[in-house]
């Protein structure tokens, strides 16, 4: 298993090109499987993750290649062969549950394996499925999966989600793009992932608006056709890097970052002393003077991401002052809290709350990454430390974040991967 080796201390500063989005290019893949004809997709991350979504698309039968001369832009299309999506893929990549809505709409059948528990806490589907059923499918769990069917369609409805959730949110909206009728989506999740998604489905033909809102009105077509979409930079990974050039004390320009997708993000880390200005093509990220401890609480967006706590409470160990970090959105999304204390940091958590006392400066030590924005985490906390930190269990990273150790070193760091 790959580890990462590192030696903290050095100012980072450079540029660092932002990869496509792996949240919005993760749906996108799948809207591929609402029309026969080709669905191009570019900037799609070479990922572990995207690469598991490949697999699952050609177990359904369509095909997804790869351009000779880009290997992230993806051309996905043909007819869907197979309705299953097995344990064995699932298990290994939650978003996998996103081929359902697609499946229903378009063969009007799916047996989806559940996906089951995950580190970072249960993750149920059931609005996914509630949702589907109100549009007329008929879904009844079997040996650990999900079946699913509509043998007359799926019809319009209107549902009115308790809270908002980006998965339930994609697979609603592409299955009410083929349904009969309108479908009206209230509490609706607005992650720019979404809005990327809905623009690639309109562009394919799909009736969509209120984009970008909480509120969405879809009128069913008959067919959606092909298409070409640019995959949006990804805002997590854009943030990972702005607390990266923070917390070495360090300046990097972001290419691609967009300021209109980090919502909260923006003000936390101003208030926290760090300058992120828009530049003609990206984002400029700096430390002014000293970091402040400044609390944040996750929350759907424009809230402060889930997927930026454990890399937000990394900048907060060595500001100045106490901080609360809120989980709201996850359950166990505190597992990156003993590593980092491990290596010097100051975080008690009380429930859905961590305390974290900033201190003068962390210290190397070999650490195990468990999930992927935890394990970004704690190559976040070995840039700032004293000493070599060795990361395990480094597939985590390569699930979501693109070659990081490349862009890194670029920027001045001491990082490599160690194979084995
Ligand atoms: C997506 C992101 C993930 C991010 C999360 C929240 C992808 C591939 N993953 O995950 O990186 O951390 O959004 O921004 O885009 N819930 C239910 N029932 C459901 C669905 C969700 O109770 O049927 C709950 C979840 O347990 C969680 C909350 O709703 O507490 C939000 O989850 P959701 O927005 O659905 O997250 P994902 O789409 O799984």
């Amino acid at each position: 298993m790959d580890r990462i080796r590192l030696r903290g201390g050095h100012a980072l500063s450079g540029e660092i090109v932002i990869s496509g989005a792996k949240n919005a290019a993760l749906p996108l893949m799948t809207a591929g499987m609402l029309t026969d004809e080709r669905l191009v997709l570019s900037r799609v991350p070479l990922l572990a993750d995207t690469e598991t979504m490949g697999q699952l698309l050609a177990q359904h039968g369509v095909a997804v290649e790869r351009s000779a001369n880009d290997p992230r832009t993806l051309s996905i299309g043909g007819a869907i062969t197979n309705t299953e999506a097995p344990y064995d893929i699932v298990r290994k990549m939650r978003a996998s549950v996103l081929v359902l809505g697609p499946l229903l709409a378009r063969v009007r059948e799916a047996r989806v394996s559940l996906p089951g528990g995950c580190a970072i806490g249960t993750r149920p589907v059931d609005l996914h499925l509630k949702g589907l059923e109100q549009m007329g499918a008929v879904i009844t769990l079997d040996g650990g999966y999900i079946d699913a069917k509509a043998p007359h369609g799926l019809k319009g409805a209107t549902i009115v989600f308790p809270m908002p959730s980006v998965g339930a949110t994609e697979n609603l909206l592409m299955a009410a793009s083929l349904a009969d009728g309108r479908t009206l989506l209230a509490n609706a999740a607005r992650e720019p992932e979404i809005t990327d998604l809905c623009d690639c489905l309109v562009a394919m033909g799909a009736k969509i608006s209120g984009i970008g809102t909480d509120k969405l009105t879809i009128d069913g077509v008959a067919s959606l056709h092909g298409a070409h979409h640019e995959v949006i930079p990804d805002r997590i990974e854009t943030g990972t890097y702005a607390c990266a050039a923070a917390i070495t004390g360090g300046s990097l320009h972001l290419v691609g970052g967009r300021l209109d997708h980090l919502g909260a993000v923006v003000r936390t880390l101003a208030e926290a002393g760090v300058e992120i200005t828009p530049t003609e093509t990206g984002l400029m990220v700096k430390r002014l003077n000293g970091l402040h401890g400044v609390d944040a609480i996750t929350e759907p967006y424009p809230g402060f991401p889930t997927d930026m706590q454990a890399q937000y409470m990394v900048l907060m160990s060595v500001a100045e002052g106490a901080s609360l970090v809120t989980e709201t959105i996850f359950e166990n999304r505190f597992m990156h809290v003993p590593e980092l204390n491990r290596m010097g940091a100051r975080i008690n958590v009380h429930g859905k709350s961590a305390i974290v006392r900033g201190v003068a400066s962390l210290s190397g030590a070999p650490v195990m990454a468990t999930d992927l924005r935890a394990s970004v985490s704690l190559v976040l906390a070995g840039l700032a430390a004293k000493g070599e930190t060795i990361v395990n269990r480094v597939y985590h990273l390569d699930r979501g974040f693109e070659t990081v150790e490349t862009k890194l070193a670029a920027c001045g760091a001491d990082i490599e991967r160690i194979a084995g």
